[in-house]
């Protein structure tokens, strides 16, 4: 835009729209000095531009909108001052909306708009203007554009861009805490008049909250705003432009204000005192019950720990705070007894976990309360005096002695008699008994260490009132000793004397054991019952004894053996003894003192024989022995053949019967040669192991089958079996070994030949008796061969 332009506009920015007429008619009427200086401009190129004679004078027309006229809105006047108001130009209009939205008298060059314009649709509008002669139809004026602005006028109201708004502020906030800032839109023109200038208001909240009224922020109002008062607050924000003045259009929008928890409430009790009750039985770790107190906040804000800060039952008792429900709950600490003590109280604090100090003067996050738990009797089973009891008796005590007494009392209240017995399976001799009422155990038997050291019992003891209320008690009776056995030899001495022994001679040495268990240890004498001219004990004081020789010139053919008593001792109180008799062989011996022959020989063998004899008979019999075992294992494997190899044999062996076998030496049971020669099953029908009464020949079958009917002969053949008091006792397989007439084997049968060549030769059993033992043979058995 030149600066000529800009000077012939300037007018119009002041007159329009209010004033001025729309009709403008520009001339080519510069100030002089004006053109001077629009028509040489140096420019940086150093060409002169040289301003082009024109006729247009304009290139903006205003229009405003939202006419509400009913007619044509009158925009502007299209003039050319070659226009000599004879009718001879014509303009022509083109661009935006020409020939619809704008239209032209094309005569006198006004220009209306045909409808009503919306800015906020559109705010200018560029066409192009043409002036032509209507003769030559050349244009007198070049084509020019200008522009149709639309001015704007306040018809748009302000508008949010969410209808309700959601917001938080915390509780107990200060005054003027911002809590949203809400933001309204007007489409109208903002750079023209006050159209587009927003101004907020609260039309509902208040006066809990405010509006900043230029920029749209919502404020807390009022101080102390408690949430657990009122927690949701609906405010409605107005925006207005034309500055929030009269006329002006407005919006509103709604604002959802939420106030979050704060702590500033303690939790509460609601009662004072809490009873409780438990029973007195309850084990460690019963929760007996809760206490609760409650918080009006929420959250982590209302999250309480509770603890016992006092009370007499403090060591008793803990109390477990409960997370999901909030509740503290008691339980028992230590056994609780009903008949020592009944009632106990707790001071309870209940605190709030999560403090804000901001609230510490509203006061302590904490509250107490008492409770009082009251011990319940409970019926509870007799107590022992002791957890065991051990009670020590010498073995030698008379039967029916008191060995010990238990006690037990019933703990309840009511105290009930106590009835004492023992546990029968801990006492399986009956040797002992208890007093029922008093619990003073005795022996019904005579006790022997020796047999049992200990006796392990178990006594019972039963509320009378409620025989189900029992307790068990182990009580260990230790039988102590009593010198109640004599001391014996250690083993048995198997002794001799040398002929040539020499008197004084060493021949033995004893020693002697005693069941009893002195405390300090045994200790034993040896002595000689009577005086012996022949040998003599020498005590060696420690629990042996030597046996020596008196004198010379022993001989076995004079006495062969000698006894000698020896009387052993022990010292325990009573002393008891007993007295052994030594039996010495008299031997002959080297002069080293070997024995080589003894009288125990010479009763058993003629005196003559001698040591190397004897050697010889003994190896003979060795010998004798070997053979007898090496035939035995021969004849044992050559059994086991037929076994492997008659594998059709083996699947015969199944018989089943319903008796019990005699086991590998009951071979009749399993006799397959029973199967192989059905002349053999009459001969081996009784069983070894069972002797049978009477004896009864085999009977051979008198009645030769028909030839023709061979369901008469196993039928003969079946019951005759049946009938048979020889059978066996269990059920057995009888062959037949008959095929009948109709096989397409070609039948081996005997019965078959028969028929044919009229020989009536019907014992078939006995003529395949051979064939069998053939085959057995073959396989290494035979008829004699029983076992396999
Ligand atoms: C705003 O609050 C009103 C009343 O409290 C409720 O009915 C409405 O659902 C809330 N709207 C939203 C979006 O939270
Ligand atoms: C228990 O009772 C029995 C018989 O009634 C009596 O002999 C015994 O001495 C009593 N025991 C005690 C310890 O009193
Ligand atoms: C009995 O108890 C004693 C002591 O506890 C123990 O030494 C002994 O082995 C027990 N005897 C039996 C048979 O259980
Ligand atoms: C001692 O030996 C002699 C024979 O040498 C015999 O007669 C006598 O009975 C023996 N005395 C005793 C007590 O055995």
């Amino acid at each position: 835009m030149t600066i000529y332009q800009l000077l012939v506009l300037f007018p119009l920015w002041i007159c329009l729209p209010h004033f001025c007429s729309p009709e403008i008619m520009f001339r080519r009427t510069p100030t002089p000095q004006k053109r001077i200086l629009g028509a040489r401009v140096p420019r940086s190129d150093g060409k002169i531009l040289h301003r082009q004679k024109r006729g247009w004078m304009w290139n903006q027309f205003f229009l405003l909108e939202e006419y509400t006229g009913s007619d044509y809105q009158y925009v502007g006047k299209l003039h050319s001052d070659q226009d000599k108001g004879d009718g001879s130009l014509k303009y022509i209009l083109s661009g935006d909306g020409a020939g619809t939205l704008f239209i032209i008298d094309e005569k006198t060059g006004d220009i209306h708009a045909t409808r009503r314009i919306d800015r906020e649709e559109k705010a200018f509008y560029t066409l192009r203007a043409q002036a032509i002669n209507r003769r030559t139809l050349r244009p007198v004026e070049p084509e020019s554009e200008f522009v149709i602005k639309i001015h704007d006028i306040n018809d748009n109201e302000p508008t949010f861009p969410e209808e309700i708004y959601t917001a938080s502020v915390p509780e107990m906030s200060v005054v003027g805490t911002s809590v949203v800032q809400v933001t309204a839109t007007d489409a109208d023109d903002p750079s023209y008049g006050n159209s587009a200038r927003v101004i907020y208001s609260i039309l509902q909240g208040q006066p809990y909250f405010s509006v900043e009224p230029e920029t749209g922020i919502i404020r807390t109002a009022l101080p102390n705003m408690n949430r657990e008062n009122r927690e949701q607050y609906q405010v409605v924000i107005q925006a207005k432009d034309m500055g929030g003045q009269m006329g002006g259009l407005s919006g509103t929008t709604t604002v959802n204000i939420t106030l979050t928890d704060v702590n500033d409430n303690p939790p509460r009790f609601a009662q004072n005192t809490i009873h409780l009750r438990v029973l007195e039985s309850s084990p460690i770790g019963t929760a007996i019950g809760s206490v609760k107190a409650t918080d009006a906040d929420t959250g982590k804000n209302a999250e309480v720990e509770y603890r016992i800060i006092d009370g007499d039952g403090t060591d008793m008792f803990d109390i477990i705070t409960e997370k999901d429900t909030q509740e503290g709950i008691i339980t028992v600490k230590k056994p609780l007894d009903y008949e020592s003590r009944r009632l106990y109280t707790l001071k309870v604090e209940a605190e709030n976990t999560h403090v804000d100090p901001r609230f510490y003067y509203l006061g302590p996050f904490k509250d107490t309360t008492i409770v009082k738990i009251s011990v319940e009797d409970v019926d509870e089973p007799p107590i022992f005096s002791r957890s065991s009891y051990l009670f020590e008796v010498h073995e030698d005590i008379e039967v029916g002695t008191i060995i010990g007494t238990v006690m037990a009392r019933d703990p309840d209240s009511t105290s009930s008699p106590i009835r004492f017995s023992l546990d029968r399976h801990t006492d399986l001799d009956r040797i002992f008994n208890i007093h029922s009422g008093n619990g003073s155990l005795y022996t019904s038997k005579p006790l022997d260490r020796e047999l049992s050291q200990w006796h392990n019992l178990t006594v019972i003891a039963a509320e009378i009132n409620n025989p189900k209320e029992m307790t068990r008690v182990a009580v260990f009776v230790r039988i102590l000793d009593v010198n109640d056995n004599a001391p014996q030899f250690a083993v048995f001495y198997d002794t001799f004397v040398c002929e040539n022994a020499r008197p004084g001679q060493l021949i033995q040495t004893i020693s002697a054991v005693d069941k009893d268990d002195p405390l300090g240890g045994q200790k034993f004498f040896f002595s000689l019952a009577a005086v012996n001219p022949n040998f003599t004990v020498q005590d060696n004081e420690d629990n042996t004894a030597r046996i020596l020789t008196r004198k010379n010139g022993f001989n076995r053919h004079e006495i062969s053996t000698y006894l000698l008593p020896v009387v052993i001792s022990d010292n325990d109180y009573p002393i008891q003894s007993s007295t052994g008799t030594l039996s010495i062989r008299v031997c002959t011996c080297d002069s080293q003192g070997n024995m080589q022959s003894c009288s125990a020989e010479a009763l058993l063998l003629p005196a003559g024989l001698s040591t190397g004899a004897l050697i010889a008979i003994l190896l003979c019999i060795i010998i004798l022995l070997v053979i007898v075992v090496l035939f035995a294992a021969l004849k044992r494997q050559r059994k086991k053949e037929p076994l492997i190899l008659s594998k059709e044999d083996i699947r015969d062996n199944i018989v089943s019967y319903n008796d019990e076998g005699g086991g590998e030496e009951d071979t009749q049971a399993f006799d397959i040669g029973t199967l192989r020669n059905p002349a053999a099953i009459e001969e081996k029908k009784l069983r070894r192991d069972i002797i049978p009464e009477t004896l009864f020949i085999p009977r051979r079958t008198p009645t030769a089958p028909d030839n023709t009917d061979v369901r008469d002969f196993i039928n003969e053949r079946l019951k005759e079996h049946d009938l048979d008091p020889t059978a066996p006792p269990y059920d057995s397989l009888a062959t037949y070994a008959y095929e009948g007439n109709d096989s397409i084997a070609e039948s081996l049968s005997s019965l078959e030949s028969g028929t044919t060549d009229g020989d009536q030769n019907y014992d078939y059993l006995r003529e395949w008796g051979p064939r069998f033992n053939k085959l057995a043979e073959m396989y290494g058995g035979g008829e004699s061969d029983k076992d396999s």
